[in-house]
């Protein structure tokens, strides 16, 4: 149907005859002249068209908004003051010789052109007239050419692209799983998968040596602007290689990535441990792009005559922090009142702050509401700690540790962010040497990874000292962002019941649940690891999209749900009847 793209248009084309297939991006009547800017996937071509073409210019009067048109005619130079230097196709434009509409539209819900305050719902639902928006095709073509750079990159590698099942059973990931009914197994279920874990480990287990997959992972959790109950992972395991191995092929597979595609240097990536991120940071995905650190301050806090920072520096489990902030000081009582808020996010419950107004005056040149409860010494102790200046403010946490790592973690963060402390671009790093367990409030123990991650200590020392266990796990983390995670998994059969029982899972529970994991450690089954990368966070990042719903074709919506075919929805009778299946009626439309 075509000769050409729109966006293809150029000067080297002058008076050759073209045919162009598209979308009406405009239409614009100029005293009896017709000009049509048609829009493809490559862009956008001014087609004009003139009363004397009689028949034609007929057709072009019917046309409107995103009419779908095939068009002849030939390309010529625009007249002298009408070139427009911001189009690609800006110096040329089509003489229109045959105007054919193929496909009228009703008028749009939003305009392409003019898109500015329409509400994401509506996006939504209208997503096929919204990806026509040259941003987001932009975006998606991006996309392409990760998965085409990273399937290549890989490939030179030695990884076979290897597809795992959907329907399956449950991969525990730390999330809820998504399940299917079984209508040939009544009142059985699959689940979908909330990574392909187990699948890529069997796989080392069967020699496949090196497999990588772009792969669909579902997991019905809590979502926020990085995460999708569907979503995409570039998943990689790998035989026979240590950690720094894996660690070495991903960072260059990254590196390569940001390289070709955006020509980027990311540099070098510094490692740090987890205890060393937490206490810097207070947090394990740190964004190294903001120079501010927290302090410990539990040791000067001991006996100061102020309960709120004396009771959690006497707990063994509690922390006292200081987060220092250069420049601060000028910020409002409204505008601390407003980051106070914010740690209570958190579950802060409040955030002390001093100001240095002037270093040299001592404690005369501070201002605060809870100096007066602390020793001199201790006030200058804490100054020279924190090696403060005058226009400083510094602010305090005190309160379980995880709090308040959370809390002025969170706010480093957004101080950063609000006062134009970012100092450059790109900051990746691995965090490494992650706890093997987080600690339940009921004291119980949860994988930090998944139940699968090697130990760094034995089998011994695992039953005696669980919660001290380190893994062989690592993350890499880009702006705050955790971009990847992995690990060195148990090939082991003992040491993977021992995780089982430290987590809770009896003997008959794991072999219900992961017995075929369990028989094939018994068959050969290799020293693995290897890691997975949320894809759709990547293209985020590297293309500073907001949320990966805006790198995603047809996302869902913060309820897990797509407004645009109404998914989820109900099915008929007869269909949950195959299924064996009565749904229960919430108890507010019983009542009703
Ligand atoms: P993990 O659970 O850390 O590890 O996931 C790996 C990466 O996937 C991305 N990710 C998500 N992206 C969007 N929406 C979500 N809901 C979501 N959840 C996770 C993150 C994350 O770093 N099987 C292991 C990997 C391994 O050990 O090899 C796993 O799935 O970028
Ligand atoms: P109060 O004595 O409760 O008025 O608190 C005095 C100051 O300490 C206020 O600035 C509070 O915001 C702050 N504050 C209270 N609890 C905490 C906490 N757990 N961590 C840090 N600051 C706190």
């Amino acid at each position: 149907m075509r000769s050409h793209y729109c966006g293809e248009l150029n000067e080297t084309m002058i008076d050759q005859e073209v045919e162009l297939c598209g979308w009406v991006h405009r239409r614009r009547d100029h005293g009896g002249v017709i000009f049509l800017d048609m829009r493809d996937r490559e862009g956008i071509a001014q087609v004009v068209f003139d009363p004397d073409v009689e028949q034609s210019f007929a057709e072009a009067e019917k046309v409107r908004g995103e009419y779908v048109l095939r068009i002849k005619g030939r390309v010529r130079a625009r007249p002298e003051g009408t070139v427009n230097k911001e189009m690609a196709t800006g110096a040329v434009e089509v003489l229109g010789k045959e105007l054919v509409i193929l496909n009228r539209s009703e008028t749009p819900p939003f305009q392409i052109d003019e898109y500015s305050h329409v509400g994401e719902e509506v996006r939504l639902k209208y997503r096929y007239v919204d990806l026509r928006r040259p941003e987001m095709l932009t975006k998606l073509r991006f996309r392409s050419k990760v998965t085409s750079n990273i399937r290549n990159f890989l490939d030179e590698e030695g990884f076979l692209d290897i597809e795992t099942p959907i329907l399956t059973r449950a991969t525990p990931e730390g999330a809820r799983d998504y399940l299917v009914p079984s209508r040939t197994h009544s009142g059985q279920f699959f689940a979908l998968p909330q990574s392909p874990q187990l699948f890529k480990q069997l796989l080392m287990v069967a020699g496949m040596d090196r497999y990588y997959q772009i792969a669909k992972c579902f997991r019905d959790e809590d979502l926020r602007a990085d995460r999708q109950p569907e979503f995409t992972q570039i998943d990689i395991e790998t035989s026979f290689l240590e950690e720094k191995d894996i660690m070495d092929i991903t960072q260059r597979m990254v590196t390569n990535l940001f390289k070709e595609l955006l020509n980027i240097d990311l540099g070098e990536m510094p490692h740090l441990s987890y205890a060393e991120a937490m206490q810097r940071f207070g947090s394990d995905r740190p964004d190294l792009r903001i120079p501010l650190e927290l302090e410990d301050i539990k040791d000067l806090m001991q006996s100061v005559d102020f309960k709120v920072f004396s009771g959690p520096a006497k707990d063994p489990k509690g922390r006292v922090a200081a987060l220092r902030v250069p420049g601060g000081g000028k910020l409002s009582r409204k505008e601390i009142d407003e980051y106070t808020k914010f740690v209570g996010i958190y579950g802060a419950k409040g955030l002390a702050w001093i100001k240095v107004n002037d270093i040299g005056q001592g404690i005369e040149g501070l201002q605060s509401p809870i100096i007066k409860f602390m020793p001199e010494d201790v006030v200058n102790q804490l100054m020279q700690r924190l090696a403060a200046e005058s226009g400083d403010i510094i602010f305090f946490g005190a309160d379980k540790e995880k709090v308040v790592n959370e809390a002025l973690g969170a706010l480093r963060v957004k101080l950063g962010e609000d006062l134009a402390l970012i100092e450059r671009e790109w900051a990746p790093c691995w965090v490494v040497d992650f706890p093997m367990f987080e600690e339940l409030e009921d004291g119980s123990l949860t994988p930090l990874h998944h139940p699968f991650t090697a130990p760094s200590c034995s089998v011994e020392e695992l039953k005696k000292n669980p919660a001290a266990a380190l893994s062989r796990a690592y993350d890499m983390v880009l702006n705050g962002t955790e971009l990847g995670g992995g690990s060195i998994r148990i090939h082991d059969q003992a040491m993977q019941e021992t995780v089982f029982r430290v987590l809770g899972i009896g003997e008959e529970e794991a072999k219900e649940k992961f017995g075929f994991l369990l028989d094939a450690l018994q068959f050969g089954c290799p020293p693995h690891g290897g890691l997975a990368f949320g894809l759709d966070r990547l293209v985020m990042l590297m293309t500073g999209a907001k949320s990966i719903r805006e790198v995603i074709a047809f996302p869902k919506t913060q309820s897990a749900a797509c407004v645009m075919t109404d998914a989820p929805g109900e099915v008929g009778d007869e269909q949950l009847r195959e299924l064996s299946i009565r749904v229960r009626k919430p108890i507010a439309e019983i009542s009703d």
